[in-house]
């Protein structure tokens, strides 16, 4: 480990409870800056992934209110113009008005990031998350 570096962070207050909360379950060992730190280094590996340039498999994952205007034929849509890439996708009624929608995509990075975005970037979508992994082939 090199020099260590302080900077400030702005947070939600509620935003930052809820992450001390979460840094307090990890036990007495962790505190804000190692949990921190994990992050950083977790985005990093992520991003050292994306620009990887064999095949991924991408999982987005979200919640979303199928109430919500046109939400649910807009996300259909999108999943077909790309229904090369689409291998699965499944679906589960939550309650009266929540969806989780995972997705299995398939391609470059470049490919299913895109997707991924269109995706999680949908108005009335609440929660979403790309998981990216791989064949092994471009590894
Ligand atoms: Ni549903």
């Amino acid at each position: 480990m090199g020099i260590l570096t302080r900077f400030s962070v702005a947070m939600d207050e509620e935003l930052l409870a809820r992450f001390d909360d979460l840094v307090a379950r990890r036990g007495s060992a962790v505190n804000r800056s190692e949990a921190v730190r994990d992050l950083v280094r977790d985005a990093l590996v992520d991003a050292e992934w994306e620009d990887s340039a064999g095949e991924i498999v991408g999982t987005v994952t979200m919640v979303f209110d199928h109430h919500a205007s046109d939400l649910s034929d807009k996300l259909d849509s999108l999943q077909h113009a790309h229904h090369e890439r689409i291998v699965s996708s499944m679906h589960v009624h939550l309650d009266a008005h929540n969806c989780l929608e995972v997705i299995v995509v398939r391609g470059t990075s470049e490919q299913v990031r895109a997707i991924a975005d269109g995706l999680l970037g949908t108005k009335g979508v609440k929660h979403g998350k790309l998981v990216s992994t791989t064949t092994g082939k471009g590894l």
